[in-house]
């Protein structure tokens, strides 16, 4: 199905996108959409089906489930949950484990029934795992599939820990971590040398299946790969913008993940702006580089109204 996209200074973007002031105000904003279908399935007799994501970026989000529960009375009995991925190797009771990640930070805190928890299992043998994964899919497939996957996004693109290389149409099965996803997770280890070399996660079709999906990003670290997401071309290189190809996406982000897209970083492109100092030196700048030239050999009428006014 066709979007749209009535708004011009959002051209470049290939899928919808809200941007938050703050990190916690999107927080809020996505748990709200949470509990509201929990509520209006739970109003239909229905249970409805969440996929799960780690990470630092959905903290604020479970943690203000968690709030509604205790103090707003959100049931989480009709939820049935599975979660993206899990490392490989990994004991449930590790630290860094995503059992204890999501005990720690939802189910311990919510009434959630334990047979409805769902997290891939790092405790297989090997010859296990082809099985198991077949038989994720099958659970989500045969409950009516995800009302609502919420995801991070790796500097890698990856979602879930699909890695660079991964299909569009993939499913649940092990993979090989990425060497910057393996530095990134490296201080919850202690060291790179004691993150796993492999993860089970959900695979790239089974979150495009899903009913609703919703990516989170914060700070300027997830500037870069936002914009990749958003604006690149779709490309097993960047997993994440196979989502592109997806008519119920929807990006959520603070400003500092935002900070990169065209609309923000390059306004004049598509927009008026409003020229203040701050941004005609970075216009002027950003037209040298782009045509390659020193400042001062730009045109004459773009030094004496662009730069000149500019200097302090
Ligand atoms: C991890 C998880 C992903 C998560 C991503 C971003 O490796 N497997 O599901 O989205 O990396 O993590 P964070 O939210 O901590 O930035």
């Amino acid at each position: 199905m066709a979007r749209l996209n009535l708004l011009e200074e959002t051209r470049y973007e290939k899928l919808p996108v809200t941007v938050y002031s703050s990190q916690a105000e999107a927080s809020l904003a996505v748990a709200a959409r949470i509990a509201k279908l929990i509520k209006s399935k739970e109003a239909k007799g229905e249970k409805t089906v969440l996929g799960l994501a780690t990470g630092v970026t959905p903290i604020g989000v479970y943690a203000e489930l968690v709030r509604q529960h205790k103090k707003e009375g959100l049931s989480f009995k009709n939820v049935i949950t599975f979660n993206l991925d899990e490392y490989y190797p990994m004991q449930p009771n590790a630290a860094q484990s995503y059992v204890t990640f999501m005990n720690e930070n939802l189910f311990s805190h919510v009434d959630i029934d334990r047979e409805n928890v769902h997290i891939p299992d790092g405790t297989l043998a090997k010859d296990k795992v082809a099985a198991f994964c077949l038989d994720y899919e099958q659970k989500i497939t045969k409950l009516g599939g995800l009302d609502l996957q919420i995801l991070g996004i790796g500097r890698t693109g990856h979602i879930g820990f699909n890695e660079p290389g991964s299909a569009p149409n993939s499913g649940t099965r092990l993979v090989t971590l990425d060497d910057l996803t393996r530095n990134d997770a490296s201080r919850d280890f202690g060291g790179k040398q004691n993150v796993p070399t492999k993860a089970i996660t959900m695979g790239v079709g089974t979150i495009f299946k899903a009913r609703e999906i919703i990516l989170m990003a914060w700070s300027q670290k997830k500037a870069p790969i936002v914009k990749k997401a958003v604006e690149g071309e779709i490309s097993g290189d960047v997993p994440a913008t196979f989502l592109q190809l997806s008519d119920h996406v929807e990006f959520v982000l603070d400003e500092a993940a935002a900070s990169s897209l065209t609309r923000f970083d390059t306004p004049w492109l598509v927009k008026d702006c409003s020229w203040e100092n701050g941004l005609k030196k970075k216009a002027v700048i950003w037209l040298a580089e782009t045509v390659d030239k020193p400042i001062l050999n730009l045109p004459k009428k773009i030094i004496t109204t662009m730069v000149w006014p500019s200097l302090p």
